[in-house]
């Protein structure tokens, strides 16, 4: 059992909910992570707050006109009615093109209808309500979301075993991915999530590293093992560089073989700039699943979740079916990713000039990136940015400092950045 539970637990154990908590309800904690940090940060970081995972400008959330505009105009039956279980049925189709046109390689008669849950974290815990058992095996990156080892290891009690995400030559780690999977799975079954652009590091995979991953998995799906792969595409569509892979990896998998289940989680939380509105999809397709199987598959989703949640939030999803249908969506979205690439292309500018102490892991797409401290420890270089500069970064695993510089302004970034580097060599130079 994690510590911070074991903390919780003994301070409960007295009381009635210490005598009555479940299994899940002894294991579970609020770690002290991305989310923690977050927090200590809005109360202390008054120069910049480069910890969240959102997209901000003079210090507010960026948001489309459409749906600014839209907000005050909603009928009461557009703003509160319930929600149908799966999500809204112009929705769910409006959205299915949508991934159609952003995957080329798809075809619409071999995936499933996107149902709409509130927000990826969820649509990830269903999917693992449906495809994750205690003990399976789970494989994801070493540096990840936070949330991933709350949810497949601490909630689900899978058999997580991680990868390291790049080879010593900043590649792509293919092999450690299909050599993690192969020794770890069980009982002929592995469960793979990969999530790009990724949280931390905001890398994606070239075209070459995911062409070749997509091979390697399906090569494995046909040795036997039945593999289901999570595409947590939470920041799709934010790609900066010509060399990457610009559209999701499902788009390449998602037909390859019999054994290979492809699950795909995406959303208007971070792709549509509405990161409060909790709605985002849970797509699934594999090769030889029929118009039949997909709505039996439906039926299971929606069992998922209607015990959990029972629908989706209604004003997110009329928003969001407005916004989808504008006339000026797509011109509007083109130039807030710009704004995004133009942090990009200042912080790529920016790191060529930290401190030997300080080397960024390869970037090149998302919100982040992310600094490997080769000396010290980072979340001492966190707490200092804090206490003595107001900067908020994140700290993982002692010695990585994410910065979000997708909520920096652009005029701010050449500030935040000689900052950081300053404090990184006065404390870890000498
Ligand atoms: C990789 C990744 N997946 C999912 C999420 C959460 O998405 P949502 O807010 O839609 O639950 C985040 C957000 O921080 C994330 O970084």
């Amino acid at each position: 059992m994690h510590p911070l539970a074991e903390e919780l637990n003994a301070f409960l154990a007295p009381t009635v909910v210490g005598r009555t908590l479940t299994k899940f309800g002894r294991r579970i904690y609020f770690p002290r992570g991305i989310v923690a940090q977050s927090a200590e940060a809005k109360k202390s970081a008054t120069t910049f707050n480069a910890t969240v995972g959102i997209a901000m400008t003079d210090g507010e959330p960026m948001i489309l006109p459409t749906i600014q505009d839209n907000l005050p105009r909603l009928s009461p039956s557009e703003a509160t009615d319930y929600a149908p279980t799966g999500g809204d049925a112009r929705l769910r189709t409006l959205w299915k093109t949508s991934l159609i046109a952003k995957n080329p390689q798809l075809s619409e008669d071999q995936l499933s209808l996107p149902a709409v849950v509130p927000g990826i974290t969820a649509g990830i815990s269903l999917a693992a309500d449906l495809f994750i058992d205690e003990d399976d095996c789970v494989v994801f990156s070493d540096l990840c979301w936070d949330n991933y080892p709350l949810i497949f290891d601490t909630r689900a009690q899978a058999h997580c075993a991680t990868f390291s995400l790049f080879t010593p030559e900043n590649k792509l780690n293919v092999k450690g991915i299909v050599d993690t999977l192969r020794s770890n799975a069980r009982r002929n079954k592995a469960v793979l999530v990969l999530n790009f652009p990724h949280n931390p590091t905001g890398y994606t995979p070239t075209e070459t590293e995911a062409r070749d991953l997509a091979q390697q998995l399906t090569a494995l799906a046909a040795e036997g093992l039945n593999l289901v792969v999570f595409f947590d595409d939470a920041y799709f569509g934010l790609f900066y560089e010509k060399d990457v892979y610009k559209h999701s990896l499902f788009n390449l998998l998602y037909n390859a073989h019999e054994n290979l289940l492809a699950v795909k989680l995406d959303g208007a939380t971070k792709e549509d700039y509405v990161w409060g509105f909790r709605v985002a999809f849970l797509t699934l397709a594999a090769k030889g699943l029929s118009a039949e199987h997909f709505s039996a598959l439906d039926q299971k989703i929606l069992g998922t979740i209607r015990t959990v949640m029972s629908n989706s939030s209604r004003v997110g999803q009329t928003l969001l079916y407005k916004e989808l249908s504008s006339l000026v969506y797509h011109g509007i979205k083109d130039k807030f990713a710009k704004v995004l690439e133009e942090r990009y292309r200042s912080v790529r500018a920016l790191v060529a000039t930290a401190p030997a102490v300080l080397r960024p892991l390869p970037f090149n797409s998302g919100y982040f990136m992310t600094f490997e401290l080769l000396k010290g420890d980072a979340e001492v270089l966190r707490k200092e940015l804090l206490r003595t500069e107001g900067i908020g970064t994140i700290a993982l695993q002692g010695h990585y400092l994410r910065i979000a510089y997708s909520s920096v302004d652009n005029r701010d970034l050449s500030e935040l950045y000689t900052t950081i580097f300053a404090v990184a060599a006065r404390l870890f130079s000498a």
